[in-house]
């Protein structure tokens, strides 16, 4: 779901940060549409409840009310700007019912509370959950998000590894009139901690640089299915992606198989069902 009727700005000036993060970071059409699919063939039905943990603006919360008629939708951001960001947007995205099916709210993910409960899948893509760096920090998420899923809900994370994970580096997406710049600016190998920032650039020559920060640990596949499975999650599996005759992904994901390639840059799901 690109934002309707955006044209790229050419100028660092008249940009919007979260315009181009949408435009460039996220693909919710791609994520929705996966975790019907691997829902539907966990539990034989369709989910009909979603929560979009660390949601920013939405986005992926207001693709979950438009994908079905009675589909619901509950999204979580810590940050009050971020969430006037989400709610103002989703008055340009949705129709009146569609919004009578998404709450927004200004709350941290290990505190769902009620309305953020009984969910049939929750979400956290980007990597966000990553912003937990301990491991007490990250097994109290995952606590919680259990207990406020429905009885047999699943949890979807994304996961990005590989040995460019920890490299410091610029990595450069052209789109048609701006530049993505993902900066793995600093890691620490001591503590896997690592900081990270976008930046945009135009072609006038102009930047938005440091439009997002990040500061995260990077966490491993086993370190997080074994936390997972200590907080109680059943089944925590991985979803590999595909490759083309070329051998790069083909952006299709299936269970992993038990020799997954080595390869320098992954990036992967884990499906946790409670
Ligand atoms: C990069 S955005 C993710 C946006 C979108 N969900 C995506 O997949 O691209 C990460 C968001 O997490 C929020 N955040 C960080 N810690 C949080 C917490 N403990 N509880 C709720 N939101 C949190 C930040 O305010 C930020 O908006």
């Amino acid at each position: 779901m690109p934002p309707t009727r955006w044209t790229q700005p050419t100028t660092a000036r008249r940009a919007d940060r979260w315009d181009l993060y949408e435009h460039s970071v996220q693909s919710v059409e791609h994520e929705v549409g996966l975790v019907d699919r691997v829902y539907r063939r966990l539990r034989g039905r369709p989910p009909r409840s979603l929560r979009e943990d660390f949601c920013g603006t939405a986005l992926s919360a207001c693709q979950w009310v438009r994908h079905r008629e009675g589909n619901t939708a509950v999204a979580l951001d810590i940050d009050p700007g971020t969430i006037a960001q989400a709610r103002e947007r989703s008055h340009r995205r949705l129709t009146e019912e569609q919004r009578s099916r998404l709450t927004l709210l200004r709350r941290d993910v290990r505190s769902p509370g009620r309305e953020g409960s009984g969910v049939d899948v929750v979400l956290a893509m980007n990597f966000s959950y990553w912003v937990f760096k301990t491991r007490p920090a990250l097994l109290a998420y995952f606590r919680a998000v259990r207990r406020s899923l429905a009885p047999r809900g699943v949890l979807f994370l994304d996961h990005f590894g590989g040995w460019a994970a920890t490299r410091e580096q610029e990595e450069r997406t052209r789109y048609h009139r701006f530049t993505y710049v993902w900066d793995q600016h600093r890691f620490n190998p001591i503590t896997n901690g690592i900081t990270c920032f976008i930046h945009f650039e135009f072609r006038d020559g102009t930047v938005l640089r440091r439009a997002f920060r990040y500061d995260w640990r990077v966490w491993t596949i086993p370190e997080t299915r074994g936390l997972l499975h200590e907080a109680g999650f059943r089944r925590a599996g991985v979803l590999w992606e595909g490759t083309d005759r070329h051998g790069r992904g083909n952006g299709v994901f299936r269970p992993a198989s038990d020799r997954p390639e080595a390869c320098e840059s992954f990036v992967a799901y884990l499906v946790a069902e409670k």
